[in-house]
C-alpha cells in the first residue's frame, strides 16, 4: 500500500481511540517485516499519566503476538499533525531502530527513519 493510503487507514483506525480528556484521537499502522500489519490507537485514562499511545498500543499487540521485527510504522489522527511522541521513538528503537515512520505534516506525508527521529538513543549495555 502506497503511504497516503496508510494514512487514510490510520485515520479511520484513530476513531477507536478513547480520548475524552485530550479529544486527540491517533491511529497507528504497525508493519512487521513479514508484511503483517498491527493497528493501535491511544487508550487515555482518568489518572492522566497512564495513557498509552497509539504507537505503543500497536507495538505491544506485534510483539505478544511473535513479532520482533519491523519496517514502518504509520501514525494519523483527523484532528491535527501527530509525529511520535518521544517515549514512543525510545519504545519503537528497542525492536528496530532503522524502521521508517510516516506521518502527515501540513498537509504532506512524511517519511523518515526512526534513527533520524531519536538519534543516540539510550541503549542498555550489559
Ligand atoms: N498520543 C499518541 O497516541 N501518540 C503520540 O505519539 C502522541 C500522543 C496521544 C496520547 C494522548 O492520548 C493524546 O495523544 C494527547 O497527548
Amino acid at each position: 500500500m502506497e503511504n497516503t493510503e496508510y494514512i487514510k487507514e490510520a485515520k479511520k483506525i484513530s476513531r477507536s481511540a478513547y480520548a475524552p480528556y485530550s479529544g486527540v484521537k491517533v491511529g497507528a499502522i504497525l508493519i512487521s517485516e513479514d508484511g503483517k500489519a498491527f493497528e493501535g490507537c491511544n487508550i487515555e485514562n482518568a489518572s492522566f499519566g497512564l495513557t498509552v499511545c497509539a504507537e505503543r498500543v500497536a507495538l505491544f499487540k506485534a510483539v505478544s503476538e511473535g513479532k520482533r521485527k519491523f519496517s514502518k510504522i504509520i501514525i494519523a489522527s483527523e484532528g491535527q499533525d501527530v509525529s511520535p511522541c518521544g517515549a514512543c521513538r525510545q519504545v519503537l528503537s528497542e525492536f528496530s531502530p532503522e524502521m521508517t515512520v510516516v506521518w502527515q505534516k501540513n498537509g504532506k506525508t512524511v517519511s523518515r527513519t526512526l534513527r533520524e527521529l531519536l538519534p543516540e538513543r539510550f541503549d542498555f549495555k550489559k
